[in-house]
């Protein structure tokens, strides 16, 4: 049975290239989760964006001297070479400034709006002092009310990852120039979020086999449910569609708003651009779909509590009833998968503190898969993680390329030597029979893992194939097996499917390397497809190109099970999988990331 799966995946912010905690946090889990429910046979769409609006943007914009659409521009190219190069098979990864993005969100106000779920308010908003401009929540730094770290800015402490109010916060500071800044009365919409307490608290009654540390917090969340702002005063988001709001030059929809909508109008666009414009509906008006979130911990608030309290309110489904809007009842969260953070020697990563990694550098010098594989079996899936350089190589090294690709190298090695071509199977051994059937049972082991995002598991069982076929391989020896041509194939055979098993297994995490023991083994066209990046023209901006990144997964062959090797398939003398790392990197990190020691 073939289940429509949305994997939908947080948006990065189109403010610097991204680091390596960015995409352990959002972007390998996901893929690897896709890769995986897309070789089970399931209908996947993935889809995201860079996150383009916003005071992150224009702090930036400001720092570079440029316009806001600008700094987007430039770094929604960058990101999308880094996610593209890392083998991020997103349906669609478009942006937030989009034509389509805006009349999608505005609709969904509009919602909300008729059912009652949002109204204006008078608040109190900061100013700076000296300049009189007015200072968005996240030019405000200060001390956390809730957890006293601080570092926290006015729109949410790392820390303790609670939202905050800039006003709340104890001795507030103007990032920009230090000044204590001056609170003034301001009009802003709010999400009426307790009219959501029941509805909310039910939908989430029914989510129990969430990761713990997501369930636990989201249930404190909504424990405690205030009004929230949806809008600022910022001249750089997604204007307001009501009378005398659209056109004042100050009022815009807070950067949180507009982007968690993003999952689906990006769905929209997807189906759009597809020249099948309802398209989306089986993934958002279908109750038999799936849908799946991926991000970092600093996330969870806005998958958990505000984007189902905004489909709850767009669907008539909050205290004050309703009707649909214009797209009808859409599809709320099955499951937030939340990654807690990489850290390195203890320090959050962070542009702004500590030490930082970057996508390009790492893939410039490792490529895809040493990281993909990092990231999957010690990544921060449920905990805090430090990144190291020695844990690093040793993955590398000892994982990837002395038990992986060593595998590979010698069952293909000796195949091509003494038979030139995949050996027939003569009387199988009970060891033969017992390998296999160990392969082939990790795929129902490994893929119930996948299929619950509990990667560091599902490695582990593919990598206990890769050692039991090492194993084999070291008692059986091949090698010594001249006098005896019959029972070498049968080894010979054995440890090829054994290869081809573990292949497919490690397929969601090693796409890259994964097509090339497909083609080492004999195998043409493509095994796991990779996202192509494109220009294209807005759908409804006129002159406007944006990149995307997409891709034709439909095409490639990967399938999660155990496929019998082709008895007489020539093979070719293999070529390294993995090339071993020089140890002393561990000790001094890469030229361009070094190890400081203090
Ligand atoms: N840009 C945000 C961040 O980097 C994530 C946005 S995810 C979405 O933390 F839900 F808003 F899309
Ligand atoms: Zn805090």
């Amino acid at each position: 049975m073939s289940t429509p799966v949305l994997t939908a995946v947080a948006w990065p912010y189109a403010n610097g290239p991204r680091h390596i905690g960015h995409v352990s946090g959002f972007g390998v889990p996901s893929d690897v989760f896709s890769r995986y429910q897309r070789m089970a046979g399931n209908r996947v769409l993935m889809v995201s964006g860079t996150d383009e609006h916003g005071t992150p943007i224009t702090v930036q914009a400001d720092k570079e001297g440029m316009t806001p659409q600008q700094t987007a521009d430039k770094y929604t190219r960058q990101i999308d070479e880094d996610l593209q190069g890392l083998g991020l098979s997103y349906d669609l990864f478009t942006r937030t400034t989009t034509g389509n993005h805006a009349a999608v969100t505005q609709e969904i106000f509009l919602a909300l709006n008729r059912n009652g779920y949002v109204v204006p308010k008078t608040t109190r908003g900061a100013i700076s002092p000296s300049t009189g401009r007015t200072l968005p929540d996240r030019y405000i730094e200060g001390t956390c009310p809730i957890c006293g770290y601080d570092g926290a800015r006015g729109d949410q402490c790392d820390n303790c990852g609670n939202q905050l109010d800039a006003a709340e916060l104890i001795n507030p500071k103007s990032r920009i120039n230090g000044e204590t800044p001056k609170f003034v009365e301001t009009e802003h919409y709010f999400l009426d979020l307790p009219a959501f307490t029941q509805t909310l608290g039910d939908w989430l009654g029914t989510k129990t086999d969430w990761r713990p540390n997501v369930l636990n917090f989201t249930k404190n969340l909504i424990d405690d449910m205030r009004p929230r702002p949806i809008t600022r005063d910022l001249d750089w988001g997604v204007k307001i569609p009501l009378e005398g709001w659209r056109d004042q030059p100050l009022k815009r929809f807070y950067v949180w708003f507009d982007a968690v909508i993003g999952y689906f109008s990006a769905s929209v666009e997807w189906a759009r651009r597809n020249g099948t414009p309802d398209a989306w509906q089986e993934w958002w008006a279908n109750a038999d779909a799936r849908a799946y979130y991926f991000m970092g911990k600093d996330n969870i608030t806005f998958h958990a509590q505000i984007w189902p309290a905004l489909l709850l309110g767009q669907n008539g489904d909050g205290d004050h009833g309703g009707e649909p809007g214009k797209y009808g009842k859409l599809h709320l969260p099955d499951e937030i998968v939340s990654s807690e953070f990489l850290t390195m020697s203890g320090s959050k990563f962070s542009t702004s503190r500590g030490t930082v990694i970057y996508v390009h550098d790492f893939l410039r010098e490792f490529g895809p898969d040493a990281l993909r594989y990092f990231i999957s079996v010690a990544g921060p899936e449920t905990q805090d993680t430090d990144f190291t350089w020695d844990e690093f190589v040793r993955r590398t090294n000892f994982e990837l390329a002395n038990e992986w690709g060593n595998l590979v190298n010698r069952s293909i090695s000796m195949a091509h030597k003494n038979n030139g071509a995949i050996p027939a199977p003569t009387e199988p051994a009970p060891a033969d029979e017992e390998l296999k059937a160990l392969s082939r049972q990790a795929f129902e082991t490994a893929g119930g893992h996948l299929a619950r995002s509990r990667f560091k598991l599902a490695a582990a069982e593919a990598m206990r194939v890769v050692t039991a076929a090492n194993r084999y391989l070291s008692d059986q020896e091949p090698w010594k097996l001249k006098d005896d041509p019959d029972r070498r194939d049968a080894v010979l055979h054995t440890a090829l499917q054994v290869v081809s098993d573990a292949n497919t297994l490690l397929t969601p995490f090693l796409p890259h390397s994964a097509q090339k023991v497909h083609e080492a083994l004999g195998g043409t066209g493509v095994w796991a497809a990779q996202p192509e990046l494109q220009e294209v023209e807005d759908l409804d901006l006129p002159d406007r190109v944006n990149p995307i990144l997409t891709g034709d997964y439909q095409s490639e062959q990967a399938k999660w099970e155990s496929k019998p090797v082709e008895v007489g398939r020539p093979l070719e003398k293999p070529t390294p999988l993995f090339t071993k790392l020089d140890p002393k990197l561990g000790e001094t990190g890469p030229e361009w990331a070094p190890i400081v020691t203090d």
